[in-house]
């Protein structure tokens, strides 16, 4: 495994879930905003392990997840069996990823600071494209702020955003809620903090 691009292949290796199984408070803020039906498209890009793409599954979407890590996947795989939904879930790369489809919400969580500078741009020409009129965009990135230390789980591929970038590529969208928060986080057993800059919007033209 010389040629690892994220540590979480290997902290995704095993029985148990790295970042448990509980799902994101803002898969509630989703759902309340967004209500389920089994027509409804959501695309978890960076899913990790798949706890959030399979509740959302588990309240009616049909959901389309991918993440970098074979280990995530299965295991993605492997929750949504245990739950009794089905998900289309595989290996893929948030840089290069292609689709046909197209979704009511995208959705991404702690993943986005995965894309190179040099692909951000079509990134989001593509976010625009996949998304249905009407539809919504979740999305948070980890920004850098001069008085907060990089985190010690920091991974190989990763890169702090400017605060503020991430609302830059949607001019044309309806912002629901933008903003950004610093917390204290705990998931390598070494407190530490993040700051996090999240975009809830909606694709009205
Ligand atoms: C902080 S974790 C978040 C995982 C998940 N969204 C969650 O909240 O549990 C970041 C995820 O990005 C994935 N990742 C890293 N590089 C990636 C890439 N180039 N394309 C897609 N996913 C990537 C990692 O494997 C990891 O699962």
């Amino acid at each position: 495994m010389s040629n690892i691009r994220t540590n979480y292949e290997k902290w995704y290796e095993g029985d148990s879930y790295y970042w448990g199984t509980e799902p994101a408070d803002f898969c509630d803020e989703l759902i309340s905003l967004c209500p389920p039906s089994c027509e409804k498209k959501v695309l978890d890009i960076g899913c990790g392990e798949g706890k959030d793409a399979v509740y959302m599954a588990s309240k009616g979407y049909k959901v389309t997840a991918f993440d970098l890590t074979e280990n995530g996947i299965r295991k993605t795989i492997r929750l949504a069996k245990e739950n009794g939904v089905e998900i289309n879930a595989y290996v893929d790369d948030i840089n290069t990823f292609e689709t046909d489809e197209q979704f009511d919400i995208v959705y991404s969580t702690g993943t986005i600071q995965y894309l190179f500078d040099e692909n951000k741009k079509l990134f989001f020409e593509k976010i625009s494209r996949i998304t249905r009129k009407n539809g919504f965009v979740f999305f948070n990135v980890f920004v850098e702020k001069p008085f907060l230390e990089l985190p010690p789980d920091w991974d190989i591929e990763e890169k702090m955003w400017r605060s503020g970038e991430l609302f830059s590529f949607f001019p044309d969208w309806k912002f629901i809620r933008i903003d950004e928060t610093i917390f204290e986080d705990n998931s390598n057993g070494i407190p530490h903090y993040h700051c996090m800059d999240t975009i809830i919007c909606k694709k009205i033209i």
